[in-house]
C-alpha cells in the first residue's frame, strides 16, 4: 500500500540530497575535525562550512552557532546554561504550550531554585504580551518562548517579545524547531538572544541541532570535556549530520513554503466541511505553513489515527515526542479544549513532498471513516 506521510512535525524523511552531501563524510572524508592531518581538516572546513551556512540563515555571525545533538540538547543548554551563568538571578518566564523540553527542563530548574512563570496563552495559542511584559522583575534572567507550535502550529511574534526584552534587560530564547525555514528568522531584526534549531523537522537527519548563542553571553556547559564547540559542547562533532544539516537548510526556500500553505488551506477547508470538525489553533498567517489540527468532537483521535494509518496515512493525536506517556496534550488543554475536545483531535503535518492527490485521497478517506466512526461513537 502506498503511504502519505502527514506527520511531518514529528520528522520529515531525509532529502535525496541531503543523504548524498553527507554520504562522503562517512566513508572517505571520516576524519575528527579536530585532527591536524589532511583528512581532519577536511572534516573542519566542512564543519565551518556548514556552520556558516546555518548562522548565514538566521542573519547570525559563524561563532555564534553551537553544534548539537538536536532541539531537546539545545533547550536544555539555552536554559540551564544561563540559569548556572546567571546566579544574580533565578526566574525565568515561559509558556504553557512549549515543547516538553522545555517544561520539563523548567521543572527540574525549580529543583534548583529557579522561578518559573508559565505564561496562559488565549483560544488561538497566542501569548499575551501585555501579561508577558507585566511578569518580568528585577529577577527574571530569561524568556523563552517557542515560536512555531509543534502542535498547533501557531507563530508567536517573537519580534515583538524580542524588543520588549531588549528593552527590560533580559534575555529571550526561542525555540524554532518547527518554525526554521518556514517562517523568517533573524536574530539581529528580531532581538533574538538565543534560538534551538534542528535537522530532522527539515529533511535533514536526526541527532542534529543547533543552539545560537548571541556573542558575549556567557553560558554553562552541560557536558565537559575536550572543549569543542567553544567548550560549550564538549565531543566530536557529528560531521557527516551537520553536513547534512547545512544542506537541508540550503535546499529549503520560500516556494515550497508557499506551496504547502496552499496544500494546507485545501486541506483545511476540505476537513471543515465534515460536519462538526473545528480547527485547533490559529488561521492563515500565523500559523506554520504544514501544520493542521483539526477537532472531529464525538470521535476518538486514536481511532481516527488508526484508520487512516490502516489506509496508508500517517497522522499523529498529539506530539509525537510525548506520545509514550500518553498524556493529554498540554497544549490543547491551554487554549481551552476540554478533555473530550483533546481526545476527539488529530495532528496532520505536510512537507514539501505532499501532493494535491494525495490530500485528495485523505479528504474521501477521513469522509468515510469519520461517518463509519460517528455511527458507533459512545461519546455524544
Ligand atoms: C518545538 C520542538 N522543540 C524541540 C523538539 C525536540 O527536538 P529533537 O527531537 O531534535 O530533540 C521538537 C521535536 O519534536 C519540537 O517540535
Amino acid at each position: 500500500m502506498k503511504q502519505i506521510y502527514l506527520d511531518n512535525a514529528a520528522t520529515t524523511k531525509v532529502d535525496d540530497k541531503v543523504l548524498k552531501s553527507m554520504l562522503p563524510y562517512f566513508t572517505k572524508r571520516y576524519g575528527n575535525a579536530s585532527s591536524q592531518h589532511l583528512i581532519g581538516q577536511e572534516a573542519k572546513r566542512a564543519l565551518e562550512e556548514s556552520r556558516h551556512i546555518i548562522a548565514k540563515s538566521i542573519g547570525a555571525k559563524d561563532d555564534e552557532i553551537i553544534f548539537t545533538s538536536g532541539g531537546t540538547e539545545s533547550n536544555n543548554l539555552a536554559l540551564k546554561g544561563l540559569f548556572f551563568s546567571h546566579p544574580e538571578k533565578n526566574h525565568i518566564i515561559t509558556s504553557k504550550i512549549e515543547h516538553d523540553s522545555i517544561l520539563n527542563t523548567c521543572k527540574w530548574l525549580e529543583t534548583q531554585g529557579a522561578k518559573i512563570t508559565y505564561l496562559d496563552v488565549d483560544e488561538k495559542g497566542f501569548v499575551n504580551i501585555k501579561e508577558l511584559e507585566k511578569a518580568i522583575s528585577s529577577d527574571t534572567l530569561i524568556v523563552s518562548i517557542i515560536h512555531g507550535n509543534n502542535e498547533i502550529g501557531v507563530i508567536q511574534d517573537i519580534e515583538e517579545i524580542g524588543k520588549i526584552c531588549k528593552e527590560r534587560g533580559v534575555y529571550f530564547h526561542t525555540d524554532a524547531c518547527q518554525s526554521f525555514t518556514k517562517v523568517l528568522i533573524n536574530v539581529k531584526k528580531q532581538n533574538l538572544d538565543l534560538v534551538t534549531l534542528n535537522s530532522h523537522k527539515i529533511h535533514g537527519p536526526k541527532g542534529v541541532g543547533a543552539l545560537y548563542v548571541r556573542k558575549g553571553i556567557e553560558i554553562t556547559p552541560l557536558a565537559h570535556g575536550g572543549g569543542h564547540e567553544k567548550g560549550l559542547r564538549s565531543g566530536t562533532e557529528n560531521i557527516p549530520g551537520i553536513v547534512g544539516f547545512a544542506r537541508a537548510v540550503k535546499i529549503a526556500n520560500w516556494k515550497d513554503v508557499k506551496k504547502i500553505k496552499k496544500i494546507r488551506d485545501r486541506l483545511i477547508k476540505g476537513i471543515l466541511k465534515i460536519s462538526n470538525t473545528k480547527l485547533n489553533g490559529a488561521e492563515g498567517e500565523d500559523r506554520l505553513c504544514n501544520n493542521i489540527n483539526i477537532c472531529f468532537n464525538n470521535i476518538e483521535g486514536e481511532a481516527i489515527g488508526g484508520y487512516l494509518d490502516a489506509n496508508g496515512i500517517c497522522s499523529s493525536t498529539g506530539s509525537a515526542c510525548s506520545s509514550n506517556t500518553l498524556k493529554t496534550s498540554h497544549v490543547l488543554k491551554a487554549i481551552g479544549l476540554s478533555d473530550i475536545q483533546t481526545n476527539t483531535s488529530i495532528r496532520l503535518s505536510l512537507s514539501r513532498f505532499n501532493t494535491n492527490e494525495e490530500i485528495d485521497y485523505v479528504l474521501k478517506i477521513l469522509n468515510k471513516i469519520v461517518r463509519k466512526l460517528r455511527r458507533i461513537s459512545p461519546i455524544k
